[in-house]
């Protein structure tokens, strides 16, 4: 595995392989690796608000042995007080890995150019790696696998969309992806996902069409529409976005266990519907919950 985690693109299929499985291993037997990170440190740069992911991160490195401390907006003003070069240099000389969550993916990018120690993409408006790497893990744990199932995603094409389908293409699903015209993800994005299931069996399928997508899958996902950054938009957002909620219609059409699956936060009764994030096939506390799980085995993979 590289020595950073920005993007779910830059991991092997074996990196994959070796974090879901380590991933089991820290969720079965937590006392096994409750010494496994001692006296180590990591440093959480975050300039947008977090609860999963600065929570699961510091508690996970807690219960590695290690230690937590994060660094909030106005702590480092990252880019603003100094450069992204200074702070990834300077926090290398304290800390043993930084967790960053920035506006702009560069901003990730060059604290891992600078930075001697591994730097973790912790969400940037361009990628989520963590979210998707916990969320395929959650799939295989409640479906017992991941090739050939059919996950579908109603919504944005944002960050959250951009990583899940290169992980999910990695590891050989069938992708049925349906956003607003004008809300499609990037195409050098797509291009990427295309590439990251060359070998594995995976298909893409993209549409401005909810139903296409939704029928018979297996998985369903769904983001907000309107993701940090972008609220000033919220309102021509809200429009475009109408017809794209998951609700007890839409889930009429996908298989009857189809999960349910949502990052979070939720903005209930717009992208989904209390009904159906409630329901029996809504799996997102496990997703939030293995977002710790998942996190432990990928620092216990570039620290130890
Ligand atoms: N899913 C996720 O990343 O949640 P937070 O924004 O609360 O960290
Ligand atoms: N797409 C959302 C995800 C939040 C976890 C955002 O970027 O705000």
């Amino acid at each position: 595995m590289k020595k950073d985690l920005l993007t779910i693109d830059e991991l092997e299929v074996g990196d994959i392989d070796q974090i879901l499985d380590l991933t089991a291993k820290v969720k079965s037997d937590r006392s096994k690796y409750s010494d496994s990170l001692k006296g180590r440190s990591i440093g959480l740069i975050f300039q947008k608000p977090s609860n999963r992911t600065r929570v699961s991160f510091e508690i996970g490195m807690v219960q590695l042995g290690g230690h937590a401390i994060y660094l909030g907006p106005h702590e480092i003003e990252m880019g603003v007080r100094e450069s992204v070069k200074d702070v990834a240099a300077v926090l290398a000389r304290y800390l043993d890995c930084i967790i960053a969550r920035t506006y702009k993916h560069e901003d990730v990018v060059d604290l891992a150019k600078y930075a001697t120690v591994p730097v973790i993409n912790g969400l940037s408006n361009r990628a989520h790696p963590c979210q998707a790497l916990s969320d395929i893990f959650t799939i295989k744990e409640k479906l017992g696998a991941l090739k050939g199932i059919t996950i579908a995603y109603v919504g944005d094409g944002n960050n959250v969309l951009n990583s899940l389908m290169c992980a999910a293409a990695k590891v050989g699903m069938k992708i049925k992806v349906a956003t607003p015209k004008g809300y499609e993800p990037m195409k050098d994005v797509v291009r990427i996902a295309k590439e990251c299931g060359k070998y594995s069996g995976s298909s893409l399928e993209f549409s401005n069409d909810p139903e296409k997508a939704a029928r018979d899958a297996e998985v369903i996902y769904t983001d907000v529409w309107v993701s940090m950054g972008h609220e000033k938009e919220s309102a021509q957002r809200e429009k475009a976005f109408k017809k794209f909620q998951i609700n007890d219609k839409l889930m009429k059409l996908a298989e009857p266990n189809c999960l349910v699956m949502h990052c979070l936060p939720a903005h209930r009764s717009q992208e989904i519907t209390d009904s159906v994030i409630d329901s029996k096939n809504s799996v997102v506390y496990d997703q939030a919950e293995n977002r710790m799980h998942t996190e432990k085995a990928i620092l216990l993979k570039l620290l130890k």
